[in-house]
């Protein structure tokens, strides 16, 4: 969600503006991905370096999350929305807490879009947070070190509440900015990136969209090669003898 400040700026507006026209964006992009079948929605919204912002921004913050989570439960739960959170929610003011909590609770038996906002979100604290329950799932005896898989990493992560669902397809980056910032790293090893200088403020239904269509002209290879036949990406499976052979198709 990025550029709500200079948006804000660029129209002689206090940074905070920004922050209110932005949350009021959350609303329609979220419907319009359900619309389109998106599985998974992540918004990262605040991450761990954000907390060195000044405090008056950080209440605002705060506030808009509140007060978007209390008016819209009801339309996430007629839309079948699912919510979950990844970061370092224990850092959160325990009234926003309460109130995420509280949505979180109400959606949780939904089967609709998983809609997942990252709070105090920053991926290099979810690795090595990773690496340390694992080492003291080791030392309790209930790991051995040998049987850590890409998978079985996979599952100490923040983002294991979406299963199959946390390998990130897409990741948009809004207000020109060309960077990954501590996003889902692991989770986005093999993702599409789609840049717009849009701001956040400015991006809206019709810009997902697109979003998503550019993605679906996008040729994944997942490392593999291209099939002649099908134009499908191939997916050779190495027999761990240096030979590909047994051929998926993505
Ligand atoms: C990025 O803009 C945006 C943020 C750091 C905060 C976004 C969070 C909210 C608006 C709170 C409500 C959240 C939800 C999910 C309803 P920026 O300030 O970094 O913009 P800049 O790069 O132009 O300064």
């Amino acid at each position: 969600m990025d550029g709500n400040g200079r948006w804000a700026q660029r129209r002689g507006y206090p940074r905070y503006f920004g922050h209110v026209r932005g949350t009021s964006r959350v609303k329609n992009v979220v419907r319009e991905a359900s619309r389109l079948g998106v599985k998974a929605l992540t918004l990262y919204a605040f991450s761990t370096e954000n907390w060195s912002r000044p405090d008056e921004e950080l209440s605002v913050l705060w506030r808009l999350l509140k007060k978007y989570l209390i008016r819209e439960v009801d339309e996430l739960a007629r839309e079948n929305v699912r919510l979950n959170v990844i970061g370092e929610v224990e850092r959160l003011d325990p009234e926003v807490r309460k109130v995420l909590f509280a949505a979180i609770d109400r959606l949780k038996n939904n089967t609709g879009l998983e809609l997942t906002f990252a709070l105090s979100y920053g991926s290099r604290r979810e690795l090595t947070l990773a690496a340390q329950r694992f080492a003291e799932d080791c030392v309790s005896g209930i790991r051995h070190s040998g049987e850590l898989t890409e998978r079985l990493m996979s599952q100490y992560l923040w983002t294991s509440i979406l299963g199959e669902l946390s390998e990130v397809d897409l990741v948009i980056r809004t207000s020109g900015e060309k960077r990954i910032s501590n996003f889902l790293l692991w989770q986005a090893a093999y993702a599409e990136f789609y840049f717009t200088d849009l701001c956040w403020p400015d991006f809206g239904p019709d810009d997902l969209k697109q979003a998503v269509e550019e993605y679906s002209t996008r040729e994944r290879r997942f490392g593999g090669v291209r099939s002649p036949a099908t134009s499908l990406p191939l997916i050779l499976k190495a027999d761990g003898h240096g030979n590909t052979n047994d051929v998926d198709r993505a």
